[in-house]
């Protein structure tokens, strides 16, 4: 496999690989500093980031490398250049290319014409390079055998729930999204290709609406933004009254396990989809999952650029 396009052509040897890579860079950061040596990488971003930017940059130096930093407007894209006619000028400079977009098909289109690794930094769709962020913390707290254990998505159906399930799928985890009926549950096309994967690894995939029935007893409860980037501004008080029975209280904690941690793909707005005394109190592992944004992109452009990846 080249590229890393969604979360779902990623086979099970390839997370546990990257997982077990990223847990080597957390250790020794600059274990393969002479990877990308002498060559650059393209991070070309439409959306805004802090964590996605900041980790790649910093993963391309500690692999040796040079990033290129490119924003949306600064291509002739926005003039009408191909997206084809683009993916073949980058493949000439760079080792590769990590891109944040709007449309899947735009990523999947650089893919196709590209000679180099592309990867997906997030899209309307998918966020896969985040959940190998969130599974290499889940592992530090729990180990690899999570059977047994429920991890839960609360809140808005978007790229973040897409990808929670067809990770945990990929994982053989029980994994449970619970958000509003309607316009703000996940894609159908997701679920299906979650459940899919799931028949082959012995997955439990659930699509929930109630938030308390999916919080109880769960080893982990994530939330995410309820305003995504790009969503319309004019749906956000309809969309804020859909999610506010799907905020992340305290007493939702208290229906999960014990030993429940609280996860959040981060930026937050605290006293939206999570109250403060949980995103900041002793369950939350934020910022170890913001860490690891660096520690995972690092081992994806490691095994990419090696050509290592085998996909589904
Ligand atoms: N979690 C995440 O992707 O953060 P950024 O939008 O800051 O990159
Ligand atoms: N769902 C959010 C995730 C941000 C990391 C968004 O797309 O804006």
């Amino acid at each position: 496999m080249k590229d890393l396009l969604k979360t779902a052509d990623l086979s099970r040897e390839d997370v546990e690989l990257l997982l077990a890579t990223a847990a080597r860079f957390a250790e020794d950061p600059f274990s393969a500093k002479e990877t990308l040596a002498n060559r650059t990488v393209a991070i070309y971003m439409t959306k805004p980031s802090t964590r996605t930017r900041l980790s790649s940059e910093t993963a391309v130096a500690h692999l040796g490398g040079t990033p290129i930093f490119i924003r949306g407007d600064e291509l002739q894209i926005g003039r009408g250049e191909t997206i084809a006619d683009t993916a073949r000028v980058i493949s000439g400079f760079c080792a590769a290319l990590l891109i944040r977009t709007y449309k899947q098909s735009d990523v999947d289109e650089l893919g196709a014409n590209s000679s180099i690794p592309i990867i997906n930094g997030l899209t309307d769709e998918d966020h896969p390079t985040q959940l190998l962020a969130d599974w290499v913390t889940i592992r530090e707290v729990f180990g690899s055998d999570v059977s047994g254990r429920k991890f839960v998505y609360i809140g808005d159906g978007n790229n973040m729930a897409h990808a929670w399930m067809v990770m945990g799928a990929i994982l053989g985890a029980h994994v449970v999204v619970a958000t509003p009926t309607g316009k703000w549950a996940p894609k159908s096309e997701s679920i299906a290709i979650a459940r899919k994967i799931a028949e082959q690894t012995g997955a439990r995939v659930e699509v929930e609406h109630d938030p308390e029935a999916a919080a109880t007893g769960a080893s982990a409860i994530y939330t995410d933004v309820w305003m995504s980037m790009g969503d319309p501004e004019e749906e956000r008080r309809e969309k804020l009254a859909a999610l506010s029975p799907y905020a992340v209280t305290s007493h939702l904690m208290s229906l999960a396990a014990r030993d429940a941690i609280f996860m959040h793909c981060l930026p937050a707005h605290r006293g939206e989809e999570v109250q403060a005394e949980v995103i900041d109190g002793p369950q939350s592992v934020i910022w170890r999952q913001a860490y690891h944004r660096r520690t995972t992109i690092q081992a994806i452009l490691y095994h990419a650029f090696r050509g290592e990846l085998q996909g589904r």
